[in-house]
């Protein structure tokens, strides 16, 4: 069984995912953190991505990314080292993105998660699940909410880890990932035509969960 939930930076994906996953005794698996780790190791080897996407291709071709699921959540190795906790800065979404938009590193972890959808129940979210990496999914739903709301959930969930940041830059941060991230050429951020769609900007945290639970509850 698959479950595909796509949508732009900070509508809610993950920690709605993470709760569905957890209730419905599916996998949680986080495609984003995979290209976090494909930008992270282009910024340690500093890479400039956009200029030089040869460089980025050649690396994380050699790279080892892995996801481990575990019941405590699951972890993302780069290499064999756990680098889960080290991917969730603002210098590292923006890598992130670049990297994303390299067709050729997109297949290689597009494969892992391939496999992942094969092996498991999954809820797999990210921004071409529904439409490329599993585009047979059961249930595919678009996530989204207004740029504005979105600024201010990440900025509050930065804050909560002690990061220095401003509403201002968080935001356009926000809008300029959006923009990379559904204008780049091969497989880009985009609602699949049998998706439902869910704008979170007036919901809560439980009332999008109650919402995708119920979405969920019915189709299964
Ligand atoms: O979901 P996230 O913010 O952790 O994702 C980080 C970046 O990775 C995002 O800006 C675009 C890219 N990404 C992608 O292109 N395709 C996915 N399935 C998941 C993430």
């Amino acid at each position: 069984m698959q479950i595909a939930i796509d949508g732009p930076g900070g509508a809610g994906k993950s920690t709605l995912s993470k709760k569905l996953a957890k209730t419905l005794r599916f996998v949680y698996i986080d495609t984003g953190a995979m290209y976090r780790a494909a930008g992270l190791l282009c910024l340690r080897n500093g890479i400039e991505i956009r200029q030089e996407p040869d460089k980025a291709i050649a690396l994380t071709k050699k790279a080892n990314i892995d996801l481990v699921i575990a019941e405590t959540g699951q972890k993302i190795l780069l290499n064999g080292e756990d680098v889960t906790d080290l991917i969730r800065t603002p210098e590292i979404s923006m890598a992130a993105s670049d990297v994303s938009a390299i067709p050729e590193v997109r297949l290689q972890l597009v494969e892992l998660q391939r496999k992942l959808g094969q092996t498991h129940d999954v809820i797999m979210d990210g921004r071409d699940i529904g439409t490329y990496v599993l585009p047979n999914a059961s249930i595919k739903i678009f996530l989204t909410a207004a740029p504005e709301v979105r600024a201010k959930r990440r900025l509050a969930e930065l804050t909560e880890k002690g990061e220095v940041c401003d509403y201002d830059t968080v935001l356009a941060d926000l809008k300029r990932r959006d923009h990379n991230d559904s204008t780049r050429a091969f497989a880009p951020l985009k609602a699949a035509e049998d998706s439902i769609v869910v704008d979170t900007s007036e919901l809560t945290f439980e009332e999008s969960f109650t919402h995708l639970y119920t979405i969920i509850k019915e189709r299964l």
